[in-house]
């Protein structure tokens, strides 16, 4: 509609304005925010960006090719991947505190920013290095950070005082926008409808969707199940509305639960891991309803992950709401 493009025109003026013939060095996760932020400042000034994405090796299941794929592959973006799942596979072993692990992800992530962005400044080659660090930060985030909650109940892990640490001014051209604008213009720039309307995917990853210790084998598992799950809900179209059970849904993902119980199968026993589904509806996730799901769709997500995923035998559903519970498990 010409009232986006016409703030994409806008926008796009004044990144070039603040930015004029300097270099910006921004955090790609694939999340919503940071992807429009990426795509709308890669269209006002080109090259001059440069996206550092870091694989944490906590990601859902071809999440990282899906992201070069689009920002490399169709916006020829500049985009440094670093591969850093050892790293942070190797920090997290033996650690299974909830708070604990989201402070080992969120610190080794600013190390390994940090260690991108001094290698890009010794490069030479014309790269003089960047002084400018651009964040998806949309309004919902600048409110938050303004008011103090008495309790965290989550340390909701994000990058702040990493400007100043890295010497680097900020861009932060979607300040002002609500998510539905922000989504609105990330299909305005051409990115995908699956991408922009994706849920959301907290930044510790599949890191605080292991209960307890993270391990690589939980985590392939746990990226199987959930591959499913999610390929599942897209599949399922409610009848009423005519939309998916993904769209239908706010937030919808897999838990890995490190604990082994009997199954059948054949005529063997087996002694495997268990998941949970969880999918809820929420206009604000401060509180959020466990979704009704189809018992049918229910039924063929669990017989597809037992068949499918060797090593869990067992899928149960979630049916807690916010609050008590929260909607991640840890
Ligand atoms: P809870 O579990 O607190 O989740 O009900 C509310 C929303 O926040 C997301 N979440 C996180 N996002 N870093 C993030 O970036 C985190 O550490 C984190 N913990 C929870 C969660 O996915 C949900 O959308």
């Amino acid at each position: 509609d010409w009232v986006m493009s016409d703030h994409v025109e806008e926008a796009i003026a004044r990144i070039r304005e603040q930015v004029g013939d300097e270099e910006v060095i921004l955090g790609l996760s694939g999340g919503v925010d940071s992807s429009v932020a990426a795509a709308l400042i890669h269209r006002a000034i080109g090259d001059q960006l440069t996206c550092v994405f870091v694989d944490h090796g906590l990601l859902r299941l071809h999440e990282g090719d899906m992201v070069m794929e689009m920002f490399e592959g169709k916006l020829h973006a500049k985009v440094i991947r670093v591969d850093a799942s050892e790293l942070f596979l190797s920090k997290l072993a033996g650690v299974s505190e909830p708070e604990q692990k989201r402070k080992i992800i969120g610190g080794l992530f600013v190390d390994v920013f940090k260690a991108e962005a001094a290698k890009l400044k010794q490069a030479g080659g014309g790269h003089k290095g960047a002084s400018f660090l651009a964040q998806g930060t949309i309004y919902p985030d600048v409110i938050e950070s303004g008011g103090k909650k008495a309790v965290t109940i989550k340390s909701h892990h994000n990058v702040g005082g990493l400007p100043e640490q890295l010497g680097l001014k900020l861009l932060e051209p979607l300040r002002d926008l609500f998510k539905d604008e922000v989504r609105e213009l990330g299909v305005a720039l051409g990115l995908p409808h699956a991408m922009v309307y994706r849920h959301p995917f907290p930044g510790p990853g599949l890191g605080v969707r292991i209960l307890g210790e993270v391990k690589k084998e939980y985590a392939d598992l746990l990226r199987r199940a959930d591959a499913i799950f999610i390929e599942e809900l897209r599949a399922c179209i409610d009848e009423k509305t005519g939309k998916s059970w993904y769209d239908m849904t706010s937030q919808a993902f897999t838990v890995f639960l490190p604990v082994k119980s009997v199954g059948v199968m054949g005529d063997g026993r087996t002694y495997d891991y268990v998941v949970a589904l969880r999918a809820v509806q929420t206009s604000d996730f401060m509180t959020a309803d466990w979704a009704e799901l189809p018992y049918t769709l229910l039924k063929k997500v669990s017989s597809r992950i037992i068949n499918e995923v060797r090593g869990i035998n067992r899928v149960t559903y979630d049916v807690s709401s916010k609050p008590p519970a929260t909607i991640e498990w840890e």
